[in-house]
């Protein structure tokens, strides 16, 4: 089958603006929209930049806006997309070029929580691993899935409108350590996201639980986290 799309280009060697090209490619219903944007870059025009590594939804680099919506281009299937495809590079971050963006201010946001286990300097050190029971680890499980793709953060309105925000995915990785028994980093993370960029710029948008190629209940997560830095409960 033909498949048409339409691009949104950007070079900032030679572009004052983005703007729409269009290609036609020949491809199969099953194929992956990545699949499609290899044909282009691989075959019609070299030029096209995009970001990808796996392809299989696993390292969260090929995060685009695909017919308005945040998605992999690894994990959406031609045969589920309407034509013709517009493809975008996700919103609220620089664009490089096309669909290449600074991730520089989302990484900023999750370098910003601590997104790293904090042990208790006092604490004993144990002589083999940290004992979790699976009821203490199932509080948190959800949260263990994010890849980083930055769809979340990049649906959101509010960081649209104000880079400062960290964003649903740094607060979805403070959630990860914040509610896991082996961490004493938690109060230490609750205040930096107390703070004025911090989880309380969060209104619920839903933007970024929709977004999630992971399905990870990002809001719900959001949620969790102003309890526990409002009322303590971790
Ligand atoms: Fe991507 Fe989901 Fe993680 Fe956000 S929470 S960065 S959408 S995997
Ligand atoms: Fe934004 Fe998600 Fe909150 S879209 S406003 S972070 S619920
Ligand atoms: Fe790795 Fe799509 S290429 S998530």
């Amino acid at each position: 089958m033909d498949v048409k799309l339409k691009l949104l280009r950007f070079n900032p060697e030679t572009d004052t603006e983005a703007h729409f090209e269009e290609y036609t490619v020949e491809a199969e219903p099953m194929d992956r929209l990545l699949d499609v944007l290899h044909k282009v870059k691989w075959y019609q025009d070299g030029t096209l930049a995009m970001r990808r590594s796996c392809a299989h939804a696993i390292c969260g680099s090929d995060a685009m806006v695909i017919n308005g919506e945040n998605a992999l281009a690894c994990k959406v299937l031609v045969k589920d997309l309407a034509q013709p495809i517009t493809v975008e590079p996700i919103r609220g971050l620089p664009v490089i070029k096309d669909f290449v963006v600074d991730m520089e201010p989302f990484f900023a946001g999750y370098k910003a929580v601590k997104p790293w286990l904090i042990t208790d300097p006092h604490e004993h050190e144990p002589a083999r691993e940290r004992i979790q029971s699976p009821e203490e680890r199932a509080v948190f499980d959800d949260t263990t899935k994010c890849i980083l793709c930055a769809a979340c953060t990049t649906s959101c309105p509010i960081f649209w409108s104000d880079e400062g925000y960290v964003g649903p995915a740094a607060i979805v990785n403070a959630h990860r350590f914040i509610f896991d028994s082996r961490d004493s980093g938690a109060r230490e993370r609750l205040e930096i996201l107390s703070q004025a960029d911090g989880a309380f710029k969060c209104r619920t948008a839903f933007n970024c639980t929709a977004a999630c190629p992971r399905g990870i209940k990002v809001t719900k997560a959001i949620q969790e986290v102003k309890r526990a830095a409002l009322f303590g409960t971790v």
